[in-house]
């Protein structure tokens, strides 16, 4: 059986990397930083350097990939920027949106996949907090197209998980004294009283990947973060 891991040199795509190795899966990891790629490469069973957004590369790789089981799109956009709408620019609102829109559905699109699909959204898509307008569009965006991608890829399912606030290299463009009071008030505010690790969010991912009787479903995986009160 195998998997590919879009984004799966880092963050919560390594750790579904890790935890789908284990299970027996014949995993390919994709990402752009040679260093990183290095870094997995003996882990997993192949990592190659593919950009995720670039249509022909993505193209050419899954021609050159052929039929495979299972697909996880984990990239996305590159900071944790925050903006209100009114000091978003098009350009900053494109570099958002579009890396992780257009790439994992042009992914979709591509890949010769026979048995699941399962794509990171984010719980930005479902909570009103300012500064995250970009963040809740993309995310929303991929949430609401689960549902249609499972009827249109039928048999093939089709699942999103959607983490809340996850401890990885994502968060490495605010400095160590903003990411620590970040996570310190989102712990505060989670119902389990701490921020996510990458293995939470992998073995939501794990699940999904295994259950043949769900589909078109989007799994919060967020502490009870979005949880309204
Ligand atoms: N961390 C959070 O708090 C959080 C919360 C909710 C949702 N999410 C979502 O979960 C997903 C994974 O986030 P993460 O926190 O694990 O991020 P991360 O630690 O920054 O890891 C991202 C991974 O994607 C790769 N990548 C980035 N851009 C790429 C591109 N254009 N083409 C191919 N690979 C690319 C990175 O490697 P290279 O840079 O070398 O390419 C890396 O392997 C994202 O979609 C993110 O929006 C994260």
């Amino acid at each position: 059986m195998r998997a590919v891991i879009m984004g799966g040199t880092a963050g919560i795509g390594l750790a579904v990397a890790t935890r789908l190795t284990g299970a027996g899966l014949a995993v390919t990891v994709t990402g752009r930083d040679p260093g990183r790629l290095a870094a997995v490469r003996g882990q997993v069973a192949a990592a190659e350097q593919l950009d995720g957004t670039i249509e022909a590369d993505v193209a050419a790789f899954f021609e050159r990939l052929g039929p495979f089981e299972h697909l996880v799109l984990a990239f996305g956009p590159a900071t944790a920027g925050f903006a209100t709408v009114k000091s978003l620019s098009a350009d900053r609102l494109r570099s958002v949106v579009e890396p992780k829109l257009y790439g994992y559905l042009t992914a979709v699109a591509h890949a010769r996949v026979t048995g699941s699909v399962t794509l990171l959204s984010a719980g930005s898509a479902r909570v009103a907090r300012p500064g995250t307008v970009a963040l809740a569009a993309v995310n929303g965006g991929l949430e609401a197209a689960v549902r249609p991608l499972a009827v249109e890829l039928a048999p093939v399912r089709v699942n999103a998980v959607s983490p809340g606030v996850i401890d990885t290299s994502w968060w490495a463009g605010f400095s160590e004294e903003q990411r620590a009071a970040q996570f310190a008030a989102v712990a505060e505010a989670t119902p389990v009283g701490r921020v996510g690790r990458p293995d939470d969010v992998a073995r939501a991912v794990e699940y999904l990947v295994h259950a043949d009787f769900v589909t078109g479903t989007v799994l919060p995986v967020d502490g009870g973060l979005t949880l309204p009160r």
